[in-house]
This record gives C-alpha cells, structure tokens and sequence, in this order.
C-alpha cells in the first residue's frame, strides 16, 4: 500500500477514484455495524467508511471487520478504497473534503497509538489540557489543527524571508554556537570545555559580533535566521532560546536599514496575506512615545494620550506634587472621555485602578472627573479656582470625562502609567483587535543613566554609534525599534566603526581598560582593520509570528518550547549527568536532586 493522496486533497472531482490514505485515526463512530472513521494527517481530514454491505465483490468482510476494530484513536493506518459522493445532508460545509468519503475495500494498522491523554479534534469537540500537559506530549498536541496552522505560517513566513534577502543579494551565513559571550543584556548559557577544563564558551545572546566582523570581512550584506539564547526569565513573549532574522549591511545609513526592513515586511504580507502593505511606517521619537503613551514600544491604535501637568500644577501647594517636581519628578494626566470610558468608571472602580496603579510601580493615582463644569474629587481643594482651570483646558476636559493624574520620577512613573493606560484600554475594550500598526521607534538616548546613582548602561547595546560626543549632556543612538501593536518586533542601529570610539564607550558603562582588552580586545583590534562604516538589525522571527496569528504566547509558534519555568517537559531537561561528565569537564558536582517533573509547581507568569 503506497499513498495516493493526502487526507486534505480529495474532492468531488475525484469520484469513483480508487485511492489509498495513510493517517491517523481521529475520531470514529459505528452506526448499525458501519464503521465512519475521520482520517487525520497534517493535509486535513477524510472521512473513510467500512461498509459489510458495501463492498467490492470477493472481499473478507470479516478480515476488514477484524482489522477495523483495531482502529484505535491516533493510531496511524492505511486504507484503500474508492472515493464516492457523501449522503446529502452529512457534510456541514466546514470541512474542504466534506463532499467525498472513501469506501474502505482493504485497510492495514501501520502502528497502533496507546490511548492518547487529551482530545486532538477540533477545540468543539474536546476541551485543551492544561499547556504543561500538551508540552508533555507535544507530538501529539502538534497533530492539533491550530498547531499545525501556526507551524506552516512560521515556515511559510521564513521561507519568505529567505526569499527576500536572496533577492536583495544578503548571503546567508552561519555564526558559530559556540563563542564568547555577547552582552545583550541577559545572563548566558555556559559551556564547558572538556579540552580547556575550567573554561567556558557561551551560546550566542544573538550574534551582534560575529555579524560585524562579517562587514569587516567585506561580506556587505548578511542575513541569518539565527538562533539566540538568553538565560531570563520567561514570559509570554519570551523563551530562552529564540530565533531572530538577523541582518547587517555595510555603507548604509539607518534610513537604508529601515527601509530594507520595511521591503521585507511588505513582501512577508504580501506572500502570506496576498495585500499591499502601507509604508513607510510612521515613526515616533523615544521621548514623545514615553510622554504620551508611557511606553518606547507604544499601542497607537487606540487614544489615551498622556499631557505633562508639570508646569501646570508646579506652584500648587499640593505636597506630593511639590515634592516631585522638586526632585526632577514630573507630573501628567490621562483623559478619559466620558462617552469612552470616563462614564463606565465609577467611584469603585477608580480605587481598583489607584490599586492597580500602585501594582504598576507609580506611587499613587491622583483622579478629579469634570463635574458642572469644574474638576471635582477629593483633592481640589489642594488647588485654587485657576490652577484646576488650567488642567481642565490642558486636558481638554469636559462634562464627565474623568482625569487620572500620575507623578514621579519621569521613567518609572511613565512607565508604569503606560502599564495602566494598556489596562484601561483592554478593560473597556478600545483596542481594535484586527488592526496591525507598524511604528518605528527612533531617536533613542546612547545610554540608561540611573537617575540615583548616575551609573551608565548601553540603552540598546554598547555597538551603537553615538550621535554626540560622549561627554556631552545628552547623548543620542543611532538606534532603533520596530514595534507593532504595542509590543517590540526587533531593533537595529548603525554601529561603531572607530575601534578607538568603541573604547570610549565601554569606559563610559564603567568598563575597566583590562576588562574591555579581556572581552572584546579581539572586536576591537578587528575595527582596526578597515572596518566599514555598517549598520543592521534583528527581529524576532518567535514574537512576529505569534502577533500574525493573533496568539497568546510564543510557545505555540515554537514546536518545542520550554514552558513557564524553562523546562522542557518533553525530554525532561534540564537534567543532571552522570558523574563521570562531570569529572571528565573538572566540575565539583553538586548534591542537588533532579527536577521532580511530576509535581512542579503552579507555573503562572
Ligand atoms: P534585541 O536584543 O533587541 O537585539 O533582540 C532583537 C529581537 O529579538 C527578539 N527577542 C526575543 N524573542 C523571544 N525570546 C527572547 N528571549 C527574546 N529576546 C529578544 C525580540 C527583539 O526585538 N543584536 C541585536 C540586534 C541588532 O542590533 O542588530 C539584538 O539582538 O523580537
């Protein structure tokens, strides 16, 4: 028995066909001694029968019968028959095979499949194990409709882009696994050498050294889909191994990269969605994106736009905000229109977001809602007739709209005001689900000065190129993000090329001389060789496809992810290993046990 059609192909037109499918049993029935099986394989799903009455001449019906009974669920088969139209009334229109079934004339089990632990039909049929339970056994969660879906639109989405940046004259190029660490900011996967006891490679964080050494090497234009490996915490949109489209081009400007990104985007929707994609894509400074929507990857697709109230409210002597504003702080506030949502928010509810507000970092949550033409709540009386008047126009406040007012340290009390502007929006359900806004974020500082201790970290990575002397009061990147829908798809910039610049900055984050010599003399020296000027980026290949498909985490476009707590309940890892590895790599083992994969903890993020 050899295959002749998949389990999603045959239709009308093939009638009186005589055919053989091979798949998995999904789901049977018995109706009076007639057997209807839904035959599954990643194609779709045909519907078989084993009809006694109904079969060719000289057939073992009692053979068949023998060997339709061990047509177990999920066990995977082989059928001939011949194909003929389907009794009127019995095809719900929502299958693509549904007008055909194959009449079985011989069938063989190829492999029986032991009782499967969750219902694989469609989620109508069966209700979905909790996910630690389909990552037990994700070869059989991959056999789900919606999983099979997510992993074609990944492949078909990478096989785009492979496509694009051939055409454009990218090469692709391998960057090695094992290298030394790469600062992108999270803590790295180590490994040991046997060879080299004592020391250790690490996985790439991505391979932002590697790709510029490339340009060095006069390669111009590189691309990989690149695997990456981040030892932090997991989140919804995050694993600790992760793949990105990685980029990097020489003689460009960041114009040049942007706009190569925006091709590639365009192209990607056009090959998946067969429509044209608008750009180029609007873009937004990293102050006003903060300032308004308190985010630097902001949502735009709904309002709730932030004011600054700093120097509205900065002689009222309400002793928070005096306070604040002295210390640097800034003051802002948040609309609510009383047709959108100032109305919905009552007096309890308010205190529920004053709570939320506190969980989100900012200090409190100052309210006033336009009541008879004034602001009115348990505060104004900290503020005379003129200032409120002027928050009430600042704001453009009118009857029952209701105002939240945040204030703090100006990154934190945005931050955590972007945090309750989100919520306020999927609260009262402002975000238009099937909207995709892709926005650049540009104009990014060089670097992230604690406000207490003054202490400098790269603001994206130390790689970028300056805009302004170092020393100057404000320095700006040339960095960048692409954000859609209020989440971060990937960032780039144009890169130092000055070997001696490249130094000075590293000092600038508090890098000693010997360290940044230890770490990255051999990036340095290579820079001395008539590096070009460059310039790329990298966005995520996992988080892309998740917000394609509209899906809640990352871990369902990854065939195999770790779950919550980076496990991975398939193979069980991480795992101990014997002593003797141990030994032979020069390890003190250490007496801990093994993880008890049967009884982990409630893992919710
Ligand atoms: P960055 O660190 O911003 O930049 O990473 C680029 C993109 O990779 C994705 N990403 C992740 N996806 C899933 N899980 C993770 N743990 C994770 N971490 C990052 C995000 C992110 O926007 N070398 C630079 C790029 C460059 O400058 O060219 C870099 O890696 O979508």
């Amino acid at each position: 028995m050899r295959r002749t059609n998949t389990c999603g192909e045959l239709r009308s037109r093939d009638i009186g066909k005589k055919v053989c499918l091979q798949g998995w049993v999904r789901f049977s029935r018995d109706h009076g001694g007639v057997a209807f099986v839904d035959l599954a394989d990643r194609y779709g799903i045909t519907q078989i029968v084993f009809d006694p009455e109904d079969v060719p001449k000289g057939t073992d019906v009692n053979n068949l019968s023998n060997i339709m009974r061990t047509f177990t669920r999920e066990s995977v088969v082989s059928v001939n028959g011949i194909v003929r139209k389907r009794v009127e009334g019995t095809d719900d229109g929502r299958n693509p095979t549904g007008e055909i079934e194959v009449l079985i004339t011989e069938a063989e089990l190829l492999n029986r499949s032991n009782s499967p632990p969750f219902e694989l039909g469609d989620q109508k049929e069966g209700v979905l194990p909790n996910e630690d339970t389909r990552m037990r056994y994700r070869y059989l969660d991959l056999r789900r409709t919606e999983m099979v879906q997510a992993i074609e639109t990944r492949s078909k989405f990478v096989h785009l882009i492979r496509q694009y940046m051939e055409k454009n004259g990218f090469l692709d190029i391998e960057t090695p696994i094992l290298a030394r660490s790469t600062p992108e900011g999270a803590r790295d996967y180590l490994v040991p050498s046997r060879v080299h006891p004592g020391t250790f490679y690490a996985l790439p964080q991505s391979p932002q050294l590697f790709k510029q050494m490339l340009m060095v090497g006069s390669m111009d234009r590189y691309y990989q889909i690149a695997r990456c490996f981040r030892d932090e915490d997991s989140r919804k949109d995050r694993q600790p191994e992760f793949t990105q489209i990685d980029m990097e081009m020489s003689f460009v400007d960041a114009k040049d990269i942007q706009n190569m990104i925006e091709g590639l985007v365009a192209y990607i929707w056009k090959g998946l969605y067969g429509k044209n994609l608008k750009t180029p894509f609007m873009r937004i400074g990293y102050k006003e994106a903060m300032e308004s929507y308190g985010s630097d990857k902001p949502d735009l697709r709904y309002g709730l736009k932030f004011v600054s109230l700093t120097e509205t409210v900065k002689n009222a002597p309400y002793d928070i905000f005096q306070r604040i504003i002295k210390s640097g702080g800034i003051v802002a506030g948040i609309n609510l229109k009383a047709n959108i949502a100032g109305e919905k928010i009552g007096r309890n509810e308010v205190d529920r977001y004053i709570h939320q507000a506190k969980k989100f970092g900012l200090g409190g949550l100052t309210w006033m809602r336009c009541k008879d033409g004034k602001l009115d709540s348990n505060i104004v009386k900290y503020f005379t007739p003129e200032v409120l008047d002027k928050i009430k126009q600042k704001m453009g406040a009118e009857e029952g709209d209701l105002l939240f007012l945040i204030a703090g340290p100006w990154k934190s009390t945005y931050e955590g005001g972007g945090a309750l502007r989100r919520k306020i929006a999927e609260d009262l359900d402002l975000v238009p689900k099937d909207e995709m806004q892709f926005l650049w974020l540009v104009d990014c500082p060089m670097f992230d000065i604690d406000p207490v201790s003054g202490k400098h970290d790269a603001f994206h990575h130390p790689f970028v190129l300056p805009e302004n002397d170092l020393d100057a009061p404000y320095v700006g990147g040339a960095c960048f993000d692409l954000c859609l829908n209020g989440n971060e798809l990937g960032s780039g910039s144009i890169r130092i090329h000055n070997p001696e610049l490249q130094r000075e900055v590293f000092r600038k984050i508090g890098m000693s001389d010997e360290k940044i010599e230890a770490d990255f003399g051999f990036f340095i020296e290579a820079l001395g060789y008539g590096a070009p000027p460059h310039g790329g980026m990298a966005l995520g290949v996992d988080r892309f496809v998740t917000l394609l498909l509209g899906k809640e985490t990352i871990r369902d476009v990854i065939a195999f992810p770790k779950n919550k707590k980076a496990i991975s309940l398939l193979d069980k890892s991480p795992a101990k290993v014997d002593e003797s590895k141990l030994e032979e790599l020069q390890i003190i083992s250490m007496a801990i046990g093994d993880i008890d994969f049967d009884n982990l903890e409630n893992t919710e993020e």
